[in-house]
């Protein structure tokens, strides 16, 4: 017998409806961005009276379906559409021109650099981690590190490891409970600001330091001198080179050393679904109309470059560099294409993260994460 639900309760189930009413208000003011970004690419006029009434229409009989008052949901649907037009006509006004679909790769990175530049404050306080599928997936690559560090262990090869595209530096500290040295690279100079503030309140630990450097220019390491290499939470997919910087890290790592890199997956449940009517709960997914890395942070989202890759991509790209027994898990898949608000309760979490274990060699998660090493 299912128990008897109280007031506190129902409070919370409330809640969560109304939450999710909230974020699929968003994703419904997104798609009116889209709509006017058509209508201006192909001359159409922004207010259609007869399609609006007609979706007027459809909305009362569904209501009548559902045994909902049909007047009401007629006026909550009207000020839906004139949000919407609002929405569209500052839009318009923002964006005179249509900007150009294929941005240079000078151009995105400086796009990056102007977003780390916003970002790198706000990074440490909640990055992901309101967003259950990433806190998910950084929980499994999180475990992948720590028995990757334990492999190294074994092998007595815990002198020195880098973390690439380091940010504020969270593997990187990781990575120094066990090194001897840990060098964070990444390209912010903001990101690296903060990474370098986390040090002092850390109290300075001799054995790790942050750089700025663009792993497409160089990875200022002596050749054979690193015994384990990272790149996590989609930082591989960032790199717009990645032949180029996969043969550094090759001359860069130890005979035996280990290299881990994290991928957006193209095969994706999440991708192979066309479109999801709700935000999903992942802080950053690719956007497959415009081809680039939605980012969500606080109430903004941020559009960068990334290129997501299939499980056999990642394999041919390893084996073409010369990397041996490339490992690949794809995580999480059920959990990336429900609504955050979904996983209101723990048991529901436990239910759908257990559900997301099985699956992890389904090649169908959000993330690809792959484990190789240098040969002898
Ligand atoms: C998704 S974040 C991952 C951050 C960090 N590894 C983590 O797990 O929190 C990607 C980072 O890679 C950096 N990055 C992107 N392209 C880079 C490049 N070409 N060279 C160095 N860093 C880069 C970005 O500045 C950003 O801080």
């Amino acid at each position: 017998m299912p128990k008897e639900l109280d007031l506190k309760e129902l409070g919370n189930r409330l809640r969560m409806v109304d939450n999710h009413l909230v974020t699929i208000l968003a994703q419904r003011m997104e798609l009116a961005k889209q709509v006017e970004e058509y209508k201006r690419e192909h001359h159409e006029s922004l207010i259609r009276l007869a399609v609006e009434d007609q979706r007027i229409e459809s909305a009362k009989a569904l209501a009548k379906t559902k045994g909902l008052n049909a007047n009401f949901i007629a006026a909550f649907q009207y000020l839906i559409m004139a949000e919407a037009c609002r929405v569209e006509i500052f839009q318009m006004q923002d964006e005179p021109e249509l900007k150009e679909q294929e941005l240079s790769p000078e151009q995105l990175k400086e796009n990056l650099l102007a977003l780390t530049k916003e970002i790198a404050p706000l990074y440490d306080q909640n990055y992901g981690l309101d967003f259950f599928a990433t806190r998910s997936y950084l929980s499994f690559e999180d475990s992948v590190i720590s028995r990757e560090i334990g492999t190294l262990k074994a092998l007595g090869m815990l002198d020195s490891a880098i973390d690439l595209g380091c940010a504020t530096g969270k593997v990187s500290f990781k990575l120094a409970e066990s090194f001897q040295r840990v060098v964070g690279y990444d390209i912010s100079p903001e990101m690296i600001g903060e990474a370098r503030n986390n040090l002092q309140k850390a109290g300075a630990p001799n054995n790790i330091e942050f750089k700025v450097a663009d792993i497409e220019e160089s990875i200022p390491e002596e050749s054979n001198s690193v015994s384990l290499v990272v790149m996590s939470l989609g930082t591989a997919g960032d790199i717009l080179n990645l032949r180029q910087a996969l043969a550094r890290i090759k001359r860069i790592l130890k005979p035996n050393g280990r290299l881990i890199l994290s991928f957006y997956n193209s095969s994706a449940l999440l991708y192979r679904c066309w479109f999801f009517p709700w935000q999903v709960s992942l802080a950053a997914s690719i956007n497959q109309t415009k081809h680039c890395l939605d980012v969500r942070l606080k109430e903004r989202v941020f559009s960068i470059y990334a290129r997501p890759y299939s499980v056999s991509e990642i394999k041919k790209l390893l084996n073409q560099a010369g990397f041996e027994k490339p490992t690949l898990s794809t995580y999480p898949t059920i959990s990336a294409i429900l609504p955050n608000e979904f996983f209101g309760e723990e048991s529901m979490q436990n239910l759908i993260s257990d559900i997301d274990h099985q699956l992890a060699g389904l090649e169908s998660g959000a993330y690809t994460l792959a484990i190789t090493r240098k040969g002898t």
